[in-house]
């Protein structure tokens, strides 16, 4: 399997690209990165600057997928984070560079899911397909032995997203990175169960 080339689709038709970021992204990642609710929801700086784009798409994404490339990346010990671009194809309206989504890895087997998208495209399927898709990788092809979501208290709309996506809710938490504000809690364990697609796509145990 190709990981800087993945690609799904929503269940409106819309095929969406991951891929990793590259440096023509960064002005685009920039303006992205201006919306408030990403501000207010992720641990992106704020204010949010060029610098802080370039940084990201330069040195901080490039960092696993060195390790992807050079075949030495691995789920189990704690590592740098592997990041996608979600882009749409073509020349429509909704084409371009939207989001991003990325693997942290904890130790053990067990990953972070994390993603942003940007507030035009929001509500259309394009997160929850990409969750879907990174998810089954992250199992088939990382052999993740579990992923966990977090999100401040009250961010509905990736809650929503996680539930879509088959992962059960832990409850209420603390994360250094947040501070002592309250945090959301999810994991998905290797042979749940994925609620995306028709049925259901099960994940190999
Ligand atoms: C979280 C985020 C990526 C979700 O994006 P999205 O475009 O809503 O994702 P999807 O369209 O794939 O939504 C998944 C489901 O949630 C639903 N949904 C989205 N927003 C919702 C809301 N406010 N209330 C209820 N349902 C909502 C969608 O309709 C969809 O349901 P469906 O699949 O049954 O149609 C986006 O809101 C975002 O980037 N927010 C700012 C950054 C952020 O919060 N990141 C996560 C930090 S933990």
């Amino acid at each position: 399997m190709n990981l800087r080339q993945l690609s799904t689709e929503t269940r409106g038709g819309l095929r969406v690209e991951l891929a990793p970021f590259r440096p023509d992204d960064i002005d685009r990642v920039y303006w992205l990165c201006q919306d408030p609710e990403i501000q207010r929801w992720t641990t992106v700086p704020t204010p949010y600057h060029r610098e802080d784009a370039q940084r990201f798409v330069t040195e901080y994404v490039p960092t696993a997928w060195r390790e992807v490339d050079d075949g030495t990346f691995s789920a189990e010990p704690v590592g740098a984070e592997l990041v996608w671009a979600v882009r749409v194809p073509g020349d429509g309206p909704t084409a371009g560079l939207w989001g991003s989504l990325g693997l942290k890895r904890l130790g053990q087997r067990r990953l972070e899911i994390g993603w942003w998208l940007g507030a035009d495209v929001r509500g259309m399927g394009i997160m929850r397909a990409s969750v879907a898709k990174v998810l089954a990788v992250a199992f088939d092809a990382l052999g993740a032995s579990e992923i966990w979501w977090y999100a401040m208290e009250g961010n509905e709309p990736s809650a929503r997203v996680a539930q879509r996506t088959g992962f059960a809710f832990t409850g209420l938490t603390t994360l250094p990175m947040h501070g002592d504000k309250p945090v959301w809690g999810a994991v998905l364990r290797r042979g749940g169960r994925l609620m995306f697609g028709p049925g259901g796509a099960r994940i190999p145990s």
